[in-house]
């Protein structure tokens, strides 16, 4: 791995890209703050590493203060962050409602928490980052914040791709190069992954249209980020900034 020695702050740690980038992270020698606000999974994946490389740090993305909190105890505790990689999720109880359903109050939660939530995030952490003198940020978007959903993909299954979805990881692309001039000169680095999809048990007939547009796996596993990640964190890709890298094995041309 590029990195070695890095302070990380991963948010949605016990997700399913987090818990990759937590584990390839921590076992080539980084020191990783685990934040996310499922207690119970915290507690159970901070059990496979040693107290010395990591910390777990229980609270909201959304929540200003919790952000806070664990930005400072993460600095206690380690001294610095060197970088930061916002993998949270946060879904409301409509979350994959169909266009034609879709209600204004599920749409307003899942706008506030989801783009409204990455932006507070990098709010609080650019701040610490300031005071410290450097840092890199990077942040999640998808496949679908660049190209529209291939819908022929979702015939015959249950799956949906939200228009919100598409709505707010463009959005995030948006963010990450507005954020990356704003604080142009400041030492602080702002960029974007864009992946494709993760597996997740999706219906077989779903998988084999998808793997058709790709060029060789098709869809990914958490862990084929990890490389470009540390790409990004690294120094190796000191004059890269605000930039949207999308890592889908072909799937958008
Ligand atoms: N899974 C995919 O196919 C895929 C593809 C492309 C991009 N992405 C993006 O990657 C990121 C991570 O996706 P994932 O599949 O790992 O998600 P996931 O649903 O597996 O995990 C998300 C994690 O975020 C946590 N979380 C949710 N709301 C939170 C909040 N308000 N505060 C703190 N923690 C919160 C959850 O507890 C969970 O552990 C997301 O931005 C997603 O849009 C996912």
């Amino acid at each position: 791995m590029l990195i070695k020695n890095k302070v990380i702050l991963v948010t949605g740690a016990c997700g399913r890209i987090g818990t990759s980038i937590v584990e390839e992270f921590i076992n080539n020698g980084n020191f990783l703050i685990l934040m996310d606000q499922n207690e119970e999974r915290l507690c159970k994946l901070s059990k496979n590493y040693s107290k010395e490389n990591h910390l777990i740090y229980q609270g909201d993305i959304v929540n200003k203060n919790d952000l806070d909190n664990c930005i400072q105890k993460s600095f206690k505790s380690f001294g610095r962050i060197d970088a930061a990689v916002h993998a949270a999720y946060p879904k409301s109880i409509g979350w994959g409602t169909r266009f034609e359903d879709l209600k204004i109050e599920n749409l307003s939660e899942d706008l506030k928490n989801h783009l409204g939530g990455a932006i507070i995030m990098s709010q609080r952490i650019i701040k610490f980052f300031l005071e410290q003198g450097y840092g890199q940020l990077i942040h999640i978007s998808s496949i679908q914040g660049v190209s529209s959903p291939k819908f022929e993909h979702y015939e015959n299954t249950n799956m949906i791709s939200p228009i919100e979805y598409s709505a707010i990881k463009s959005g995030i692309i948006s963010l990450v190069k507005y954020l990356a001039k704003y604080y142009k000169k400041k030492n602080i680095r702002v960029n974007c992954v864009s992946p494709g999809g993760i597996l997740n048990n999706q219906p077989k007939n779903f998988l084999r249209k998808y793997n058709e547009e790709c060029n060789s796996k098709g869809m990914l596993e958490g862990k084929d980020l990890n490389g470009l990640l540390a790409f990004l964190i690294s120094d190796s890709s000191k004059l890269i900034t605000g930039q949207n890298i999308i890592i889908d094995d072909g799937w958008s041309l």
